[in-house]
């Protein structure tokens, strides 16, 4: 599906939030930040969503991540809808702003329409994306969920992590990896490169085809 997708840069675009309008690059500030679509307001699996999302918003801040919101419905309608949310998940508080779409443009410039879901008018509606944005207003990673499909926030926190180590060091994260498990040295990086960078040391794994190209090794942070 063409549009916007990973190592795009974000569009600078004005937004109308909870917390006053600004633009884009303003908000991120190169910071990581991430920007997370819903279908709806008062709609049940989006008030579960927003409100874990608020949950682990302490996790965020420690990584020094912003988050943003997004549904096409009005301001009156998300400041009332937050009073649901925070009471559907206690000890929520929805610290993040939400963005308002009336027109759908914005939805349409972040790739974030849902192919299928339309509102009584007719209106499209937004999927459950949701867009990992680097320091360097570049997408880094995203999520297309349809609206059917809640999103799991411990992903999100594990896919953060290993984006956050892969932009410190030349490594990548294994399936199913968890932060303090061993992570793999990128491909690209010889094995004389990697005594250097890696002076901890790294284990080799013996392959049948004995090309040294799977080698863990352990970070400290
Ligand atoms: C929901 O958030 O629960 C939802 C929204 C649109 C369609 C289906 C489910």
């Amino acid at each position: 599906m063409p549009g916007l997708t990973i190592g795009d840069t974000v569009p600078n675009l004005q937004v109308q939030t909870t917390h006053g309008n600004f633009n884009l690059h303003g908000y991120f500030s190169a910071s990581w930040t991430i920007l997370f679509s819903h279908p709806g307001d008062f709609t049940p699996v989006c008030t579960t969503e927003l409100g874990k999302m608020a949950k682990y918003s302490e996790e965020f801040k420690k990584r020094g991540v912003k988050l943003l919101g997004l549904s096409c419905d009005d301001l009156t309608s998300h400041k009332e809808w937050i009073k649901d949310i925070e009471a559907y998940t206690p000890g929520a508080k929805v610290d993040y702003p939400i963005i308002s779409d009336p027109t759908r443009d914005i939805i349409k410039q972040l790739n974030m329409v849902d192919p299928s879901e339309k509102d009584p008018n007719g209106s499209q509606l937004p999927s459950r994306a949701l867009h990992i944005v680097g320091p360097d207003y570049t997408i880094k990673l995203s999520f297309l969920y349809p609206a059917t499909t809640g999103r799991n926030m411990e992903e999100v926190v594990r896919v953060l992590d290993s984006l956050q180590k892969s932009s410190k060091y030349k490594v990548a994260t294994p399936a199913d990896w968890k932060p303090g498990e061993p992570v793999v040295i990128s491909p690209n990086v010889s094995n004389k490169e990697a005594k250097a960078m890696f002076p901890q040391g790294y284990q080799t794994v013996d392959l049948p085809s004995k090309k040294e190209y799977l080698r863990f090794t352990k970070l400290d942070s």
